[in-house]
C-alpha cells in the first residue's frame, strides 16, 4: 500500500508560492565562480603505484570510493595490503572475517603493521564513533553488504540497508574529511542488490576483475569525479599477495618462443599505458551442425562483426568454421585497435600459416574492410620497438605527422584487409 496525499487545486496555489515569502540569510548563498577559493586538496598517496594512477594521483581526503568485484577476486586481499603498506593509520573494518583470520592473512602479505587497526563490527553508529575516536587517514569496510543501520529493521545486505549505511559514510566522510573504501561484492552479471545502486552515491567506483583461473587481476575505473576513467592498473595474485605489474608487455609476451599458426601480437593502450599482448585465433571446420564462435577477453559482437568484414571483404569462406578467440593471459582488452591482429590471428589460423613473432600489429577494422587509424600510434610503435619487435603494421592514415625514421622497427603501413592478406601469406 502507497500513502498518496491529494492536494486541492487551491492548496498547490498557496504552497506554490510559498518560497517568495522565504528569507534565507542562512545556508549557502549563489557565489561567483572565480570567487570561491579553492583548497588545494592534499591526496594521500599510497604504496600501490597502480592504484594511485588509477585513482588519478592518490585517494582524494573525505571521499568515497566503491570497490567492487565478484566474491574471491581479491578485494579483501588489497585493501588490507594497501592498510599494511601506509605511513599514517588506517582503520580496516571487516564484518566477514574475525581478527585471526585477517591476522593470518596480514601475516602472509607481510609489511608493516604498526599503523593498521583491525576492527570487527558491522553496526555501522559503532563503526563511525570508533572510527572518530581513533581519527585514521583512511577507513575501510568490507563489505558494505555486511554493515546495518540500527535505524532500519531490514536485513543487512538489503537494498534499504546498504543504501542507507552508504549514505551514511558518505555524509561522516564529507564531514571529516577522512576518505573511506566500500568493498561491495557483485555478482558476474552485477546485477545483485548493493553496489549498482550505489554508484550516484560514490564519488570513485572502481572494479577488479579477472579470469579466476588465471593470477592476473585487472583494476579498472567506472566512474571517477577526480580523474580519467580510462585508466587500468593490473596485479598479479601470487601466494603472499597482490604484486604490482608496473610492466605488463614483457609478462603478457613471455610464454611466446616458437612460431605458431593462429597467434597474433597486438599493440594496445590501455588507458596512458601502451601494452603488447597476444591474441590467440583458432578457425576448424564446424563438425557439428551450426558453427561456434566463442570469445575470451574480447566482445563477441565485435568478432562475429569482423568475421562477416573478412568473409565479405577478404572472401574468406568463415561460414562453415569453428572460430574461437583468445586474448592471453585473462585480460580483457576494449581497445579498438586489437580488431588487426584478431584479423591477422584468423588469417593465420585459417592458412595454417605462423606469422614471425617479431611482428605486431595496430589498427582498427572498418565496416568496409578499410584498416583505420588509432590513437596515439607514436607510444604504441616506441613500445614495440623498445621490446624488441622488427616490424609493425599500422593503419596508412595513422601516419600524419608520423616519423618512422626515429624508430629502429619497420613500420608498415596497409589501407585494406587484402593488403593485410598480401603482405602476410602471398
Ligand atoms: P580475497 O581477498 O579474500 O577475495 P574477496 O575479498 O574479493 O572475496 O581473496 C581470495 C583469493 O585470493 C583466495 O581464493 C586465495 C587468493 N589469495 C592468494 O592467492 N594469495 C594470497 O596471499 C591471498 C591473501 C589470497
Ligand atoms: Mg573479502
Amino acid at each position: 500500500m502507497e500513502e498518496k496525499v491529494v492536494k486541492t487545486a487551491n492548496n498547490l496555489d498557496k504552497q506554490q508560492q510559498e518560497w517568495r515569502k522565504m528569507s534565507d540569510k542562512k545556508g549557502p548563498q549563489p557565489i561567483a565562480l572565480p570567487d570561491i577559493q579553492a583548497s588545494r586538496t592534499r591526496r594521500l598517496i599510497t604504496k600501490d603505484e597502480e592504484l594511485n594512477r588509477v585513482l588519478g594521483g592518490g585517494i582524494v581526503p573525505g571521499s568515497i570510493v566503491l570497490f567492487g568485484g565478484q566474491p574471491g577476486i581479491g578485494k579483501s586481499t588489497l585493501l588490507l595490503q594497501l592498510a599494511l603498506g601506509a605511513k599514517a593509520k588506517v582503520l580496516y573494518v571487516s564484518g566477514e572475517e574475525s581478527e585471526n583470520q585477517i591476522k593470518m592473512r596480514a601475516d602472509r602479505l607481510g609489511g608493516n603493521m604498526d599503523n593498521c587497526f583491525i576492527l570487527t563490527e558491522t553496526n555501522i553508529h559503532k563503526i563511525l564513533k570508533h572510527t572518530l575516536e581513533l581519527q585514521p587517514q583512511l577507513l575501510i569496510t568490507d563489505s558494505i553488504q555486511t554493515l546495518s543501520s540500527p535505524n532500519l529493521d531490514s536485513m543487512p545486505g538489503s537494498i534499504t540497508q546498504v543504501r542507507e549505511c552508504a549514505a551514511e559514510l558518505q555524509r561522516f566522510a564529507k564531514e571529516t574529511n577522512i576518505p573511506v573504501f566500500l568493498i561491495g561484492h557483485i555478482t558476474k552479471e552485477g546485477s545483485i542488490a548493493g553496489p549498482k545502486l550505489l554508484e550516484h552515491i560514490v564519488d570513485v567506483v572502481l572494479l577488479f576483475e579477472g579470469d579466476r583461473h588465471y593470477t592476473y587481476r585487472m583494476l579498472r575505473t567506472q566512474k571517477n569525479r577526480f580523474g580519467s576513467t580510462d585508466e587500468m592498473g593490473i596485479y598479479e595474485m601470487q601466494a603472499d599477495g597482490l604484486r604490482e605489474v608496473s610492466n605488463p608487455s614483457e609478462l603478457l609476451l613471455s610464454q611466446k618462443d616458437e612460431d605458431l599458426s593462429g597467434s597474433a601480437i597486438s599493440a594496445t593502450m590501455e588507458g596512458m599505458r601502451p601494452m603488447l599482448i597476444e591474441v590467440q585465433a583458432l578457425i576448424s571446420p564446424a563438425v557439428y551442425g551450426n558453427p561456434q564462435r566463442s570469445a575470451t577477453g574480447f566482445d563477441l559482437r565485435r568478432l562475429n562483426m569482423l568475421l562477416a568484414v573478412l568473409e565479405k571483404r577478404a572472401g574468406f569462406p568463415l561460414g562453415q568454421q569453428d572460430v574461437f578467440l583468445n586474448i592471453a593471459g585473462g585480460i580483457r582488452v576494449d581497445d579498438p585497435a586489437i580488431d588487426l591482429s584478431i584479423m591477422a590471428a584468423i588469417m593465420s589460423s585459417h592458412e595454417d600459416v605462423a606469422i614471425p613473432t617479431d611482428v605486431c600489429f595496430a589498427g582498427e577494422v572498418g565496416l568496409s574492410g578499410e584498416i583505420r587509424s588509432v590513437s596515439r600510434i607514436d607510444q604504441r610503435i616506441q613500445e614495440a620497438d623498445r621490446l624488441g619487435f622488427k616490424e609493425i603494421f599500422i593503419s596508412k592514415y595513422n601516419t600524419k605527422g608520423l616519423d618512422t625514421s626515429r624508430f629502429g622497427i619497420k613500420v608498415y603501413t596497409i589501407g585494406k584487409l587484402q593488403e593485410l592478406y598480401t603482405e602476410l601469406f602471398a
